[in-house]
Parts: C-alpha cells; structure tokens; sequence
C-alpha cells in the first residue's frame, strides 16, 4: 500500500489512508489544514484544534514535563517491583494481566489523585473507557453503547465527588493543580477538569500497557537483544524508543480535512477524513535504513509512535519511564525471558491498537 498506493480513498471504510511517511508528517503537522475535532460529546484537548488546544495543553504540561515524570521513577519501581515479587518464585507470569495492565493504571491513579482504596473500580472504568465490540453485530455494539454511557456517568460521579474534596482540602496532585489553574482569568469548570481525567485514563493505560507488552514480545522472539541489553543496559532507552517505531502501540491517527486539500497527487475533499498510518510510516524505507529490522541503538529514530506536531503525546515520558523501568527490572531479574510454548497469539480488536490480549512469559 505504502509503495502502490501511498494515498487512496477507501469507497467502504469512506475515508483516506495515508502510509509515506512524509505524507503523515506533513497531514499531523498542518492542524489547520486537517483538524482532530471530530464528532465527539466530550471536547478534550485531544479533540480540538488551536487556540483553545494551546490553553488546554499549557495548563498541564507542567505536571508532565520529563524532570516531573523523572522524579516518579522510584515509585515506579517500587510498584513494578511489588506486581513481580509473587510471579518470581514460580518462574511464569502473565505479562498483561499481572504487570503491564496494573502498573499504568496504578501510576495514573496516584498522579490524578485517586485514592488507593478506589483503584479496582478504576480499573474497571478505565478498561471500558477504550473498550471495543465484542463483534461486528448491531446488537453488540448497541451494547458496548450503553455500557459506555453507564460508565461515564459513574466516572462523572466519582470524579465529581472527588473534586468537592480538592476543592476544601486541596492536595499534591492533579486534580488540585487544575481546579486551581485559570485559562485567561478564568477557572476551569467541573467538566473541562472531569473531562480532562478521563482523558488521561484512556489516552494512558491501554496505550502504555500495549508498549510494554510489545517491547517484551520482542525482547521474546529475538532473544539474542536480550544478551545485548544485558551487556549494554545504557540501551535499554532506545530499544523502548525502537519499539515504538517497529510495534507502535497506536498504528493510526485520525483527522478531517478542514478544506479541500491535494496529497501526493490526490484531492482530498473538505469534511473528508483522513487516516495517518503511523504504523506504515514507521517502517517506510524512505526514512528509515532497514526498515523492517528492529536496530536496538537506532540513531537518529524519528519515530511517529508518539504521534507528531502540536498534538504529540503528552504522556511520553512517562510512558517511556514505566516501559525502560520495565525492561531494566525484567532483564536484570529474570535469566530468559521466553513466550510460554504453545501460547497462540490473540490481537486486540481494534484498527487503532497493535498488541495482543495475552503474553504469558
Ligand atoms: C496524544 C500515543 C501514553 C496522554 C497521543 C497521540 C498519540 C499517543 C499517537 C497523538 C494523537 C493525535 O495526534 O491525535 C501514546 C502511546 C502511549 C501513550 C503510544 C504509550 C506508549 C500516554 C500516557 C498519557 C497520554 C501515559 C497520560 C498520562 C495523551 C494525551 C494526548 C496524547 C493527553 C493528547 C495531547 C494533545 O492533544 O495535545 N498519544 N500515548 N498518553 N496522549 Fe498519548
């Protein structure tokens, strides 16, 4: 598709695809030719466009900057370490379920401030948040609606509770940070801070949990990059930043033509939307040299993992945190890090998220 193709219009699906990884770049970078508001009920910064996207944006960077995410580290480790302790003895775990899934949700529940005692339904909010169909039928997806909906009004609630507390009793977390900021003299409202963590629920766990769990299924079926993180841990950085390139967690971005537009050739029509394949970007030869080998120490590694331009990926150091914390404690703990024989892999359904449901190791 990449070589043929590089941008058609999908009759079924009704939409663009891009695959160069020029045309990407150039599609995320010109928010003003190709807008991420979409027809969505809530508006988060995700989903809107400049100026009110810079607002949004600078209120909490500041809670996310590499040197704030830095000072966590520790308290990664020590939940990192805490999830592996009673798997290490009898020699197998299930990366997803006992480390990769709890781990981002824990992390991201002490940052917004929930307390510890709410964490299992959080969980559970937060899984159904990213949830997708369990298949193609009418029914199904009517279903998956409602729950959706149920589940935003319990988040709604619960989060609206919590605010009343950090609004008497203001804390060291976000939830405090932002009832307290003010865009041009003015507050938030409950909404636009509710909104905002639920942002941060959907946009960080399923996505840090798929990084970790694709940059262990490397180090499983290429096992000599084992030997060599081992004997070189100062890489251990770059292999999460090549797995982003080689098995991003997020494959694809979407956008709408703000107006009619050419690309490659093509004439992309006003109201049109139109699919950034990061994934195929990523391994396009044109911009990176063995495209298709994952390279440990890659250098320069322009990944688009993180997505591009003004909407790039808030969340980034930290998930860059809790996967290389990870990768050092795994490497360093376990002798041979190996897939379970036998284990059939299952993807996620979904055309947005590479990753499987299961990697037991
Ligand atoms: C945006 C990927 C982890 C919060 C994005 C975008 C991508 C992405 C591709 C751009 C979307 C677009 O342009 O429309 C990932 C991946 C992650 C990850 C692969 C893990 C490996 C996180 C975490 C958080 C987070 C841990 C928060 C704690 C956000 C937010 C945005 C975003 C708030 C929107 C930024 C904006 O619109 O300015 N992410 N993300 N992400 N991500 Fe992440």
């Amino acid at each position: 598709l990449r070589e043929n193709t590089p941008v058609r219009y999908d009759e079924h699906r009704e939409c663009w695809d891009v695959f160069r990884y020029e045309d990407v770049q150039y599609v995320l970078k010109n928010p003003k030719l190709f807008s991420s508001e979409r027809n969505r009920t809530s508006s988060s910064m995700l989903t809107t466009d400049p100026p009110k996207h810079k607002q949004l944006r600078d209120l909490v960077n500041q809670a996310f900057t590499p040197k704030a995410i830095e000072a966590l580290a520790p308290r990664i480790q020590q939940i990192t370490d805490e999830l592996l302790a009673p798997h290490l003895s009898n020699g197998k775990i299930n990366l997803i379920d006992d480390l990769a899934t709890p781990l981002p949700v824990i992390v991201i529940a002490e940052l917004i401030g929930v307390p510890a005692t709410d964490r299992r339904e959080f969980k559970h909010w937060s899984d159904v948040l990213v949830k997708g169909a369990r298949d193609d039928s009418e029914e199904a997806f009517q279903e998956l609606v409602q729950e959706k909906q149920r589940n935003m009004q319990e988040l709604y609630t619960y989060f609206a509770a919590i605010l009343e507390q950090r609004r008497a009793e203001p804390q060291e977390d976000l939830i405090s940070l932002l009832l307290a900021a003010e865009i041009e003299g003015q507050q938030l409202t409950t909404e636009e801070v509710i909104n905002f963590c639920i942002l941060l629920l959907a946009a960080g766990n399923e996505t840090t949990t798929n990084l970790i769990a694709n940059a262990v299924r490397i180090l499983s079926e290429q096992p000599e990059l084992q030997l060599e993180l081992r004997e070189h841990p100062d890489r251990v950085a770059s292999a999460v930043e090549e797995t982003l390139r080689y098995y991003p967690p997020i494959v694809a971005i979407g956008r709408v033509a703000r107006e009619t537009v050419e690309l490659n050739g093509q004439t992309i029509q006003a109201g049109d939307q139109v699919i950034s394949w990061v994934g195929a970007a990523n391994r396009d030869a044109a911009q990176f040299e063995h495209a298709d080998k994952f390279v440990t120490d890659r250098k320069p590694n322009r990944h688009m993992g993180f997505g591009f331009g003004i909407h790039f990926c808030l969340g980034a150091p930290l998930a860059r945190l809790e996967a290389r914390v990870v990768l050092h404690t795994l490497l360093q703990r376990i002798e041979h890090i190996q897939l379970v024989s036998e284990t059939e892999l299952e993807p996620i359904q979904s055309a947005f998220v590479f990753g499987v449901k299961e990697y037991p190791v």
